[in-house]
């Protein structure tokens, strides 16, 4: 049933309301309803008798999905293999991350190989982007430039020629359509004119880019509204005092989530980086205690990162945990394996723990390397500088294999590593590495005491 009349909207979390009122029930921020003219009715519709459709069976002939790489590999990496025809993708990131940056040149990478591909920018002027491109040497790309905010002058005028291949908006939240009734910049004109792009993007075939700026705590601002409707999310990440950025798919329709893009912002725009363990290896502190060498898997690619602990003495009552990178529950799991299994006492010690480059790990399989980088803290022993480690830490102090151990060796070995300390369940050989399997975290915790002094490592060797 469609409700008429005017409508309260959030403009943070976009829950609906119909009367004004202080809190919002969504998401409990003050002050953050604005009175709008909500067009209950979907675009289109008329009122009377529905039309009747084909329903269609589950079998029958399918397409795969016509893609364009856009020839920027690690872009491609995150979409699955290239921008799908007709699809919508959301790219959200801090503002100054470099969205823009990586958009023109995807552009222009395009253009280049002979597609037509638009650039509509509602937050610089024309000049600004040339002068961009023209910084990052793509000064001579057919890349089509207008600076415009208008939704319908926007579709319009794209409908007119040729249809391009590619579409970047940047921003969605500079776009406003006159289909609703609210000031630009309100959740109502980002799910508005989204909806207007979304729609033209099925009707033509051509690839659209939104862009979205995310707020202090990380959500896409405006733009969360529309992450359901569009076919992938993509996060441009980075700290900002790191010159990688990661780009990853949060949501896609069309290929797998837990791919990432590594890049590096450079004076020329950024760049590729096609080896990242070397990437994220390249700043390491070495034969200081509390680091680890971590061998993961990020979607089909193994990279190599360094995990750095520091235990200390706490004067607090209750001690500080902190974990940069990684997951805090998860932390608070391997240390209380760490004291009920191995008898090491942590209750009096502040613990924080880093994932070096401003890489994000979700994998379980770091628990072994998070735990040796914790215990080698503790005891004040360095591990030593050429071993990787990797293994799933349970409840009980077992070690317990992970996927793709000879894809994590191989990776550790073509970076010159010679030692890699994992789950006995699953050992595995490799060239050049020497292979400890281990089963119990309890045989970590007594190795990496025993290098306090000089003792040899006690784990069992692989044959
Ligand atoms: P930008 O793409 O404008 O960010 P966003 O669109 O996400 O807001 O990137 C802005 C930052 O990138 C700016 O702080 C300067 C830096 N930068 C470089 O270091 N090198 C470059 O070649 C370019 C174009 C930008
Ligand atoms: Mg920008």
């Amino acid at each position: 049933m469609s409700r008429k009349g005017p409508s309260f909207v959030c403009q943070n979390c976009g829950t609906a309301h119909n009367r004004w009122q202080g809190k919002c029930e969504g998401c409990t921020e003050w002050n953050t309803l604005s009175e709008e003219g909500l067009s209950a009715s979907g675009p289109g519709r008329k009122s009377g008798k529905g039309r009747l459709f084909a329903l269609e069976p589950l079998t029958g002939e399918t397409h795969d999905a016509p893609r364009l790489p856009c020839g920027i590999s690690e872009l491609d990496r995150v979409t699955g293999g290239g921008f799908v025809r007709g699809s919508v993708l959301l790219v959200g990131g801090d503002p100054g991350i470099g969205k823009s940056t990586l958009l023109i040149q995807a552009a222009a990478t395009l253009a280049k190989s002979g597609h037509r591909a638009v650039y509509i920018s509602g937050e610089e002027a024309v000049a600004q982007v040339r002068l961009r491109a023209e910084r990052l040497g793509l000064g001579g790309a057919a890349v089509e430039l207008a600076a415009e905010t208008s939704v319908e002058d926007i579709v319009a005028t794209l409908s007119e020629d040729k249809t391009p291949r590619l579409v970047v908006i940047d921003s969605i939240q500079t776009m406003w359509t006159d289909a609703v009734e609210s000031a630009p910049g309100t959740v109502t004109q980002v799910r508005g004119s989204a909806q207007s792009l979304i729609r033209f993007a099925k009707r033509s075939g051509a690839a659209v880019i939104l862009v979205g700026h995310v707020t202090k705590d990380g959500q896409i601002a405006g733009p969360r509204v529309v992450e359901h409707m569009v076919d992938a999310v993509l996060s441009f990440e980075g700290e900002g005092s790191h010159q990688f950025r990661i780009l990853r798919a949060v949501k896609n329709r069309f290929g797998p989530t837990d791919e990432i893009g590594v890049f590096e912002m450079t004076g020329a725009g950024l760049r590729e980086v096609n080896n990242p363990s070397q990437l994220f290896l390249s700043e390491r502190d070495l034969g200081s205690p509390g680091t680890a060498v971590f061998a993961g898997i990020e979607g089909t690619r193994p990279v190599l990162v360094e995990i750095q602990a520091l235990v200390a003495p706490s004067s607090l009552g209750t001690p500080r945990r902190a974990v940069v990178g990684w997951d805090t529950s998860r932390l608070a799991m391997v240390l209380a394996v760490l004291e009920a299994h191995c008898g090491v006492k942590l209750g009096g010690h502040d613990v924080y723990l880093n994932v070096a480059g401003g890489l994000r790990i979700g994998e379980p399989a770091a628990d072994l390397a998070a735990a040796a980088a914790l215990i080698s803290s503790l005891v004040n022993a360095p591990l030593p500088a050429d071993a990787v480690y990797f293994g799933e830490v349970s409840l009980s102090g077992a070690v317990r294999p992970v996927a793709q151990a000879p894809a994590r060796l191989k990776e550790a070995a073509k970076l010159g590593f010679t030692r890699a300390v994992m789950p006995e369940g699953a050992r595995d050989t490799c060239e050049g590495l020497r292979v400890s399997g281990i089963d119990n975290i309890a045989a970590l915790v007594a190795n990496i005491s025993a290098r306090g002094g000089a003792g040899q490592p006690r784990l069992r060797q692989a044959g």
